[in-house]
């Protein structure tokens, strides 16, 4: 079976702390390829710490990669519902942090 390649979109504290290490606890089953953050230093300092080649400051770069399967929405709350709308329609799977957006 192929890894499922992932992509990381919010590179803080949930992301490093939870998300990342559980992708990385799998090597033989998935592999992070990208990570988005407006805050490039955070995203770049991630993909050093978990062996990421492609780091972006838009999201948007990230879900173009066609090679990747889904992502992890680990913005703050505030900035989950388009990501995670504009992720569907790119027709990746979505992990997103919760609250899913901030009203019904
Ligand atoms: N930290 C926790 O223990 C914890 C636990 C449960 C849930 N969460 C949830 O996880 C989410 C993130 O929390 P956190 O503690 O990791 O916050 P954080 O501030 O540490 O990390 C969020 C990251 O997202 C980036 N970001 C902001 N807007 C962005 C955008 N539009 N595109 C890409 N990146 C963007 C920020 O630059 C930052 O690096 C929140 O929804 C929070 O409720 C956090």
């Amino acid at each position: 079976m192929s890894k499922l390649k992932i992509g990381i979109i919010g590179s803080g504290g949930i992301a490093q702390g939870c998300h990342m290490p559980g992708y990385a606890s799998m090597p033989d089953r998935c592999q992070i390829v990208a990570i988005a953050d407006t805050n490039l230093e955070t995203a770049k300092q991630a993909a050093d710490k978990f062996d990421v080649a492609q780091v972006f400051s838009d999201y948007r770069e990230l879900l173009a990669i066609k090679e990747i399967d889904a992502v992890s929405i680990a913005t703050p709350n505030a900035h989950h519902k388009q990501p995670t709308i504009d992720a569907l329609i790119c027709g990746k799977h979505v992990l997103c942090e919760k609250p899913m957006a901030m009203n019904a």
